[in-house]
């Protein structure tokens, strides 16, 4: 398996593009499905996530052309997919295949929505607490499919077609959201989901759904109407940039110093985390090409942070922000209220000289002058980028293992980093 190398100490300057967003690229592919005509994706990221479920699409019968580079195009373009699924040879998703990754599972609303039956493995993925898909399979079930588990999988059944109900989440859940607007937008007559999800991902995946021909008005917002339509189109959609690719690299700006712009980056994606920055004393400037990243000389000061659902700060970004309080020059707060057991990196900070005491859901990160490097161990996506935050700012040496996480959801990190004057080399093998 590969490794990352990474001698810390160096100050970032330069450009960082940002790619296409991964949690929004997934739920659109999976959007192909509703569909018997082609699907173009554009601004695709190249990522372990979005290969793993191409291969899951290819075994429901979708074929998928990746499109050539066009002249002018550089690497930082994300890919363009072309997304048929004219025949769906097999409604089932086995385990095997959804194992590897949890958002897969999302499968399950197209196919029943469109064909009339899903048979799909209870899912995997990052290994951060119990992750349930009760409130998908509820989502589904108030629209009028049949649910059966049978030998570790979901069978949803509606011969008839899905009808329009009023859902309502006693919990806000992106996958749920996503799984009740999708199901709705063949539905016959009218959904109203309740205490919806606004994460810009929903309101990115509604769009495109709405070019396909879908009535979804709300998303985005805490209610979100979809009014059943009869069949979707083909249309072509370019996926937004990923606000926690761009948090990830604001971070990383901030834990070394430095002047870094972020192409593509739109601040209203993650307002709440650049607020802690700010707050935390790095200067964030909202440009046309991006978004700016600046730290000079200053230290960092400690802030108190809890997670919560958009718009509030993003889980996805509490493992490196706990890797930028580590050099803080006080005691900061970290409080994680989306996951249970989403500490994982905490001990791996630890080995690198990092403060840490844990209870339960509540992290207090005191401040050091000096991280010093060594090998750590990804563990999941997110934990496994706030090693690689800490070991830029450590002294040394410090080998990233299990480089595997990173590849899901990070595109190109080493060259990305490296362009900008990080010493990070991959080690293969
Ligand atoms: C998505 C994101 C993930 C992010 C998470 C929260 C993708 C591909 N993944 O994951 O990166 O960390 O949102 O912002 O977009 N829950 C239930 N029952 C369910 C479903 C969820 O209890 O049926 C709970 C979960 O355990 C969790 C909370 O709801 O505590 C939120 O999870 P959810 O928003 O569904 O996360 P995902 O959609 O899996």
């Amino acid at each position: 398996m590969d490794r990352i190398r990474i001698i810390g100490g160096h100050r970032l300057n330069g450009t960082i593009p940002i790619s296409g967003a991964k949690n929004a690229a997934l739920p659109l592919m999976i959007a192909s499905l509703l569909t018997e005509q082609t699907l173009i994706l554009d601004n695709v990221p190249r990522l372990a996530d979005v290969a793993q479920l191409e291969r899951i699409l290819g075994n429901h019968g979708v074929d998928i052309m990746v499109s050539g580079k066009r002249s002018g195009e550089t690497a930082d373009h994300g890919q363009t997919l072309h997304i048929s699924a004219a025949r769906i040879v097999d409604t089932t998703a086995p385990y095997e295949l959804v194992s590897k990754m949890r958002a897969s599972f999302w499968v399950l609303a197209p196919l029943v929505a469109r064909m009339g039956k899903a048979r799909i493995s209870m899912p995997g993925g990052c290994a951060i607490g119990t992750r349930p898909v009760d409130l998908l399979i509820m989502a589904v079930e108030r629209l009028g499919a049949k649910i059966d588990i049978e030998g570790g999988y979901v069978v949803a059944r509606a011969p008839k077609g899905l009808k329009g109900a009023e859902i309502v989440f006693p919990k806000v859940t992106v996958g749920g959201t996503h799984t009740a607007v999708m199901a709705a937008s063949l539905a016959k007559g009218t959904t109203v989901i309740e205490n919806a999800a606004r994460e810009p991902e929903i309101a990115d995946v509604a769009d495109c759904l709405n070019k396909m021909g879908a009535r979804i008005s709300g998303a985005g917002t805490r209610q979100i109407i979809v009014e059943g339509v009869a069949g979707l189109k083909g249309a072509r959609h370019a996926v937004l940039p990923d606000r926690i690719e761009t948090g990830t690299y604001a971070m990383a700006a901030a834990m070394t110093g430095g002047d870094v712009l972020l192409q593509n980056g739109r601040p209203e994606l993650l307002q709440a985390a650049l607020d802690v920055l700010v707050r935390a004393g790095v200067t964030v400037m909202p440009t046309n090409q991006g978004i700016r990243i600046v730290r000079n000389g200053a230290g960092l000061a400690p802030v108190d942070v809890t997670t919560a659902p958009f718009p509030e700060f993003p889980t996805d970004l509490q493992a490196q922000l706990m890797a930028l309080m580590t050099r803080a020059s006080g005691t900061s707060h970290i409080t994680e209220t989306i996951f249970e057991n989403r500490f994982m990196h905490v001990g791996e900070l630890t080995r690198l000289g990092a403060r840490i005491q844990l209870d339960g859901e509540r992290a207090t990160i005191e401040g050091v002058p000096q991280l010093k490097g060594a090998p750590v161990m990804a563990t999941d996506l997110r934990a496994s980028v706030s090693l690689v935050i800490a070991a830029l700012a450590a002294e040394g040496e410090t080998i990233v293992n299990r480089v595997y996480h990173l590849d899901r959801g990070f595109e190109r990190l080493e060259d990305k980093l490296g362009r900008c004057g990080a010493a990070v080399e991959r080690l293969s093998g």
